[in-house]
């Protein structure tokens, strides 16, 4: 709910249990009254009694870093989340608040320079307790460089500390939890790549030093966008805190034409109470509900013959990995790199999307109609923004990669990108997969993105507009083909994040598959991301990334956390493994709905002995647990592991054993899950209320 009291020029942006106040000032700065529990109206207004004394430093504007949206000019000397260029060379903005539209879930704060004719949207939408916004600026004056444009500045309250939660990375090894004490100063996160990036993803959890899983409020925000992206976050010597994010690089900037009009990505922002798991289980909430496209469905068991083919892709070969595939349960056959063009190694056939005809001389036909007989669907893996310069279109169109004359064109695995942001380009690239789906009956696509920009220069065209362009030939693609399914896929990880997540169903989390490396992998996607995104494969042991060797049961115990999939090469496999993997899928099938759409509890975090996770029905009526030991050292036994939010007073069944245990005890003493000696041990429990 949104209320406006316009005599105190404040607006309170109320979910079922946040509120965000802001007061336009007299000098029309929008200043951030309240973030955190929720206000009523009048609780809110009552804030304005308490607006701080100027204090004893005339030269500091005491209310520095409080504001929503920071433009430069005047003495805002810290991080302004705005910043344009005049034609003449004026980088002040004076903005001048011109009026508000207003509906019970959106608001539209405009504001207009005192002088130039550039003005600037603020847009609101409440999700319930999650807050998106973005900023459109309008141009109908002379061209305007803007050298930032975040979608929002989110202005923590004062706390008696601030600690910064993200994720780091690189391939193989994405999504790393990070939690340090914000130093003061700026902070900046970002991707200079072109694309998310394995480095850092976009977005921050910032508590006051003290939450932990299960309590302490968390303030977060995460950034809707798949291309090169910024945040900041900006701790002042008077202990104010402000994470700042949008599209785009330093020093990358664009120019806004006369008549031009500029739409940020969107930022969303949340404050919870609750803890880490709160925040997490809000975001995975707000995913499910309002950003992906087919939230209710249940992703299917895949199987996906990278892993077990690599460029050695063959119809036989392809057809006995399905067999055995669809003997074990799979859903879903993706055949992945190889298929199409010259691609029989990374070096060429990059862009030229038909069936390799010596090796599918009848054209996909003929292995997707078998796929479809063994009651699967048929997935293929795409990489449509790139080319290999040993490929016809590279040789019909050298001119659409990205590349700046006089400089070389970097080439990262044999490839260059494809300049999107050149119309020519993107009806190309829509034309092509448009045909290669219209004429082959294909389910899913895994869209692929293998290598960062170069040469790229700074200017919008192509940072923005590449982005641009793959969002609208993904939702072109989406409205043409309905049935068609997609993953994102950026060498593993690479590109998830909350646009990307709007026009795709799930994603590749990370080209390591070793079950041990995945649990911290998994554990930091699992902050913002849903498990219902999250790709997990089984291959195997030992692993071909690391080398180590882990048992069939650990392998499936850590990806049926996500959505699971297999990636082995199955016909390598013996036939006890084949048999035990055909159990572990039917299994995970029973707690999929759990695991997909339940709700997430992060019981014992990656890093110890033993880890657990457990995944409770929406109605609390079931609930899976999957416990992970990784060793055991000094013959300790396993602790219990308490279990949450079930009913102190219920009964709950395991599955398996049909023990019966108290919700009570579950709660305080836990669950001994009877694990097998040694290292590596796992099990699944699945208890259901009586
Ligand atoms: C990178 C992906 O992450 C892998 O899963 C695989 O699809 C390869 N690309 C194929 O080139």
């Amino acid at each position: 709910m949104i209320y406006h009291d316009s005599q105190h020029r404040l607006w309170v942006l109320s979910g079922p249990s946040s509120s965000y106040v802001l007061h336009l000032d007299e000098a029309d700065r929008p200043r951030v009254m309240h973030w955190g529990p929720r206000l009523t109206p009048e609780q809110a207004a009552s804030l304005l009694l308490r607006l701080p004394r100027p204090g004893f430093r005339p030269v500091e504007d005491p209310l520095e870093g409080s504001f929503d949206l920071i433009a430069t000019g005047g003495m805002c000397y810290g991080q302004a989340g705005l910043q344009v260029r005049f034609a003449d060379g004026t980088r002040d903005l004076e903005l001048v608040f011109t009026g508000q539209r207003r509906t019970d879930r959106e608001l539209v704060l405009a504001y207009a320079d005192r002088h130039y004719p550039l003005t600037v949207e603020c847009h609101y939408r409440l999700y319930g307790d999650v807050i998106e916004r973005h900023l459109v600026l309008r141009n109908e004056g002379e061209p305007v460089t803007v050298a930032r444009a975040d979608s929002a500045t989110w202005v923590l309250p004062r706390m008696n500390g601030y600690r910064l939660g993200s994720v780091r990375g690189q391939w193989g090894a994405e999504t790393r939890l990070h939690r340090t004490e914000l130093p003061y100063g700026e902070t900046v996160l970002t991707s200079r790549r072109g694309v998310t990036s394995h480095q850092a993803n976009p977005w921050a959890m910032v508590d006051d030093g003290t939450a932990g899983e299960e309590h302490g409020a968390v303030y977060s925000c995460a950034l809707a966008w798949s291309g090169s992206w910024r945040l900041t976050a900006q701790r002042l010597p008077t202990e104010r805190v402000t994470l700042s994010a949008g599209a785009g690089h330093d020093p990358v900037t664009w120019e806004l034409g006369t008549g031009e009009e500029h739409v940020t990505p969107v930022c969303a922002g949340l404050f919870t109470e609750g803890g880490f798991g709160a925040a997490s289980r809000a975001w995975h909430d707000h995913q499910l509900r309002h950003v992906l496209p087919h939230a209710g469905e249940v992703r299917p068991v895949l199987y996906n013959s990278w892993e077990a083919t690599g460029f050695d892709v063959s119809m036989d070969g392809q057809i006995r990995l399905a067999e055995s595939a669809a003997r074990m349960g799979v859903e879903l056959f993706v055949v992945d790199d190889g298929w199409f063009g010259a691609r029989t190694h990374d070096a060429a056939g990059l862009g030229d999307w038909y069936p390799n005809p010596h090796r599918f001389p009848d054209g996909l036909g003929p292995l997707i109609d078998r796929v479809h007989e063994l009651g699967m669907r048929f997935g293929l893996w795409v990489e449509p923004e790139m080319v290999n310069p040993d490929s016809d279109l590279y040789r019909a169109h050298p001119d659409w990669v990205i590349h700046r004359p006089h400089r070389r064109r970097t080439e990262h695995r044999n490839q260059l990108v494809l300049d999107l942001s050149r119309p020519e380009v993107g009806d190309w690239l829509f034309r092509t997969l448009d045909e290669l789906l219209a004429k082959n009956a294909i389910d899913f696509l895994k869209w692929d993105m293998n290598r960062p920009f170069t040469e790229a220069g700074p200017d919008e065209r192509l940072w923005l507009g590449h982005v641009r362009t793959l969002y609208d030939v993904l939702d072109r693609l989406r409205a043409a083909h309905p049935h068609v399914r997609i993953e994102s896929c950026s060498s593993g990880g690479g590109r998830v994040d909350l646009g990307i997540l709007r026009r795709t169903d799930q994603v590749w989390t990370s080209d390591n598959t070793d079950a041990l490396d995945r649990l911290d992998i998994q554990h930091g996607f699992s902050q913002l991301y849903p498990a219902r995104v999250m790709g997990a494969w089984v291959t195997d042991s030992p692993n071909p990334f690391t080398g180590r060797e882990i048992p069939l049961d650990f392998r499936f115990h850590v990806a049926m956390a996500g959505v699971l999939a297999i990636g082995g090469a199955l016909t390598e496999w013996s036939r006890a493994d084949l048999d035990r993997a055909a159990e572990l899928v039917a299994d995970y099938k029973r707690i999929r709905p759990l695991v997909q759409h339940g709700r997430q509890y992060r019981l014992l975090p990656p890093g110890g002995e033993l880890s657990a996770v457990q995944y409770l029905a929406a109605d609390g009526g079931e609930a899976a647990v999957l416990v992970h030991r990784r060793g055991r050292r000094f013959g300790h036994p396993d602790p219990g592991i308490p279990l949450r939010a079930l009913d102190p007073d219920g009964r709950y069944r395991d599955t398996a054993t049909g023990e019966v245990h108290h919700g009570a005890v579950l709660l305080t003493h836990g669950l001994f899950p009877d694990l097998a000696p040694g290292d590596y041990a796992s099990a699944l429990l699945h208890l259901v209320r009586e």
